[in-house]
Parts: structure tokens; sequence; C-alpha cells
């Protein structure tokens, strides 16, 4: 279950593409990109894509477009686009975001600067615990507005296809009011959003030292009421040290399977958990992955499991370790890129600084960081029938960048370069001229 908005758009032309990266597997080959695969970005030079009906329908250089003889005849009915010599890719697909809570965590930020960890923040009242108050406290409609925002920023550095959690509630009621409020800011968005329900996210303070009570809420009341209202499509779970066990999350993981939803998991971010009982429930990702045990790479690598990075999270917290994104991608496991954008770890809503992050602090390559966050976190959401590359019959999500070489999207950081985004065939603004 997702939400889309099925847009009534005019066709739409785009040309004098100079690289357009259709990451079109030449194979044909299915399944998320692992080992060398996650190199081979389809690219089409002198491009061009017509889309109708919010789908692409065909893909192929601006010559070939300008020769079609369905175009000579309609080229009135089409609003044509002209890229410029940019750079042309799939909206990203960010399958993590936290965008439900209402204020930054600024207490946390300063004390972290003074030499505070987060394990040590959470334990003195602030971290996650710290945003329960303001999100059970605000109306639908003010989460509606916060998560409205930040769908617009998110489009406008790129993505058009974002994954939600709530998390920040941990009563029925304010986990309900948080999915509620996605579903509606998802209403006003033309890109496609994925909600997820992240009940054991932390066990909120009247569970304090009761930890299996709240499982239980989560399991027997939460999960039932959120899957009989179709809010989510994911049950989430933090699973580490400090927040819920192995065997917690499976316990959740087999409610949310009994309810028919699917799972995914925050894993290895503070500390190392085994995967083969949770892999049994087949995670669609398990995402951090800072911590983990090498015996389990070969598992992983079986399975169509894809380990997700959140850099962004290392950085915010001031980390000098990143995930060993090389042993994953050389033991084949299907990686992907993610923002993790959250009020307590990871501020950031951009995609390009993401991958940046992922080239030069985990040493992936441009071409593996674009693969990571485009047809891979469309894997991780279970949407690549529709999502994450340029081919005919998929939904028409693409980002026009301020670049001629694809390389300089995770090269330029600090700046936002996006100078367009069409999702599901609607464009967002106009191209400088
Ligand atoms: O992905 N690790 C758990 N959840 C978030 C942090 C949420 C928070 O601190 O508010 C994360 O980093
Ligand atoms: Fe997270």
């Amino acid at each position: 279950m997702q939400y889309g908005n099925c847009v009534k758009s005019k066709p739409l032309l785009l040309l004098n593409i100079a690289q357009l990266l259709t990451l079109a597997l030449r194979s044909g080959a299915d399944g998320p990109r692992r080992g060398a695969s996650l190199s081979d970005l389809g690219i089409i030079q002198h491009a061009a894509v017509l889309c109708l009906a919010g789908k692409i329908v065909s893909v192929g250089t601006t010559k070939d477009a300008l020769r079609d003889p369905w175009l000579k005849k309609n080229r009135k009915k089409v609003t044509e686009i002209d890229c410029g010599g940019r750079v042309v890719l799939p909206g990203f697909v960010d399958s993590h975001t936290h965008p439900v809570f209402t204020h930054p965590r600024l207490v946390d930020f300063e004390k972290r600067i003074s030499g505070a960890n987060y394990e040590e923040i959470a334990e003195a009242g602030g971290g996650i615990r710290s945003s329960i108050d303001g999100v059970r406290k605000a109306s639908k409609a003010a989460l509606t507005q916060k998560v409205v925002a930040v769908l617009a920023d998110l489009a406008g550095h790129g993505t058009t296809t974002v994954e939600a959690k709530s998390g920040y509630g941990l009563s029925l009621e304010s986990e309900l009011k948080s999915l509620e409020a996605i579903r509606a800011a998802a209403r006003e968005w033309p890109g496609t959003v994925v909600p997820t329900f992240l009940g054991a996210h932390a066990v909120p303070p009247e569970y304090r030292e009761r930890s299996q009570e709240y499982v239980d809420l989560v399991c027997n009341e939460m999960i039932p009421a959120i899957a009989k209202r179709k809010l989510a499509q994911f049950v989430d779970v933090f699973c580490d040290r400090g927040a819920f066990s192995a065997a917690e999350a499976a316990q959740i993981f087999s409610a949310a399977e009994r309810h028919g939803l699917a799972v995914r998991a925050h894993m290895g971010q503070l500390s190392e958990t085994r995967l083969g009982p949770l892999l049994r429930y087949q995670p669609a990702s398990l995402d951090h992955m800072d911590h983990v045990n090498a015996a389990d790479l070969p598992a992983l690598a079986r399975s169509d499991t894809v380990a997700t990075f959140v850099p962004g999270a290392n950085y915010f917290l001031g980390l000098s370790k990143y995930p060993d994104a090389r042993r994953f991608i050389e033991s084949g496991v299907a990686v992907a890129l993610a923002t993790d954008y959250n009020p307590g770890s990871s501020p950031m809503l951009s995609m390009p600084m993401a991958m940046s992050l992922a080239c030069t602090h985990m040493k992936m390559s441009p071409a593996e960081a674009i693969a990571a966050a485009t047809i891979n976190g469309a894997w991780a959401l279970r949407v690549a029938d529709r999502k994450g590359s340029i081919e005919p019959g998929k939904d028409a999500d693409l980002a026009v960048f301020e670049a001629s070489d694809y390389r300089e999207i995770p090269y330029w950081f600090g700046e936002n370069r996006c100078a367009l985004t069409i999702m599901n065939g609607a464009p967002s603004g106009h191209l400088p001229s």
C-alpha cells in the first residue's frame, strides 16, 4: 500500500539531456542491484524521455525522439522541457525518514558537542523520548502541515518517493494520529509516500521497566488497529542495545506478518545483533548496519533484504566510523542509501548529501551511490516495479540536476543543485533558461 497521486498531466517531453541515467539493466536481470551491477547506470547521452499520463513511454536519444511519427503529429499537445545539457536521473527513493515530529532537539545537539554520546543523552531524558510530548500534544492538522513542508523540501532536493515513519507518539492514539498525518500530507503531494509504523522506536516513559507490556501493546493493539485502517505498508523496529531486543523484534515481526504487513528494522546502529532469526521474516530492509557479524553477510547476500546505510546519522552524531559499505558490496549484499531524516540523529533531507557522505566516508563510487539512492531504494520499499529507473511503463519520476556529468551530484556538497523534479508526470517548478 502506498499513497501516490494519479496525475492527469499533459504529455511531457524532456530533451537535450547531456546524460540520462536510466538505471535500466542491459542484462534484463531482476532483483536489487549487487556487486558490479551497482555501477551500471545505463547512461544515454544526448537523450530524451517522453511521458504520458504520469508514466514513462519512451526513452532514447533526442534525435530519435524528434523523428518519432507520433511526436511529429502531436508536438503542439506536448509540454517540452529543454534540459539544456543537464543530467537527468530517476527521482531519488528515500527509503528511511521520520518526518512526524514537532521540534528540533537543540539541547541534545549542544550536549553532544560538549562530549555526551547518543545513548548518554537518551538515558538522561533526551533522545527519542524527548520528542514524544510534542507529538502527543500536537493536532493532526499541525503534524500534517509539518509533513507537507518536509515533502516539499524533499522534492526540491530530487526525491520523488519517500518512506515516512511514525514513531514519536508511542501510544495507540498518537501513533494513529501520526500515520493519519502522513496520509493527509501525502494527498497534498504529487510524489509517492510509503507509510511505516514504528511503534517500537522506544519504550515510552509510562511503560518504563515494563517493556514487555509495551511490546504486547504494539503487537496486540497497535498493529491490528493500523492494519485494519490500512495506515501502513511496513512495521519497523529499532532493534539495538537500549531499544528493543532481537526476541522482541521477532515478536513484533510475527504480529505484523499475521496482519499482512511487511517488515523492516533499524539494526546495528549501536551494537551487533545476529541476523539469522530475523531474516526468516524476510524484512524488506535492515537499516544503519554499522555493526554486523561478518558471518551473517552470506545469508544477507542470498536474501532480497536490502542493507540501507544512513550516513547522515554518522555525520551528525560526530562518529568517525561509518558502515563498511565495501565489505557489504563485495559480499554481494544489495545496498541502498537513505537520509534517515529525523530530529535526533540526522536532520538532513538531501539524498545528494547522503550520497556525498557515502562516497567520501564509505568509499562507494558515485555510480554505486546513485544506484543505491534510486533503484535499490525502490527495492528496499518493494516498489521497484514502478520506481527507481527510467524505463517505459514505470512512473514518470525524474530529477534534473544542474550538472553535465553525473559524478557532480555527490561531488558538490552543501548546495542544492536539483533544478527540477517531476513526480508522477507532474513537473514542480521550471528550469532556468
Ligand atoms: O534512525 N535509531 C533510531 N531512530 C533514529 C533516531 C531517532 C531519533 O533520535 O529521534 C535513527 O537514527
Ligand atoms: Fe531511523
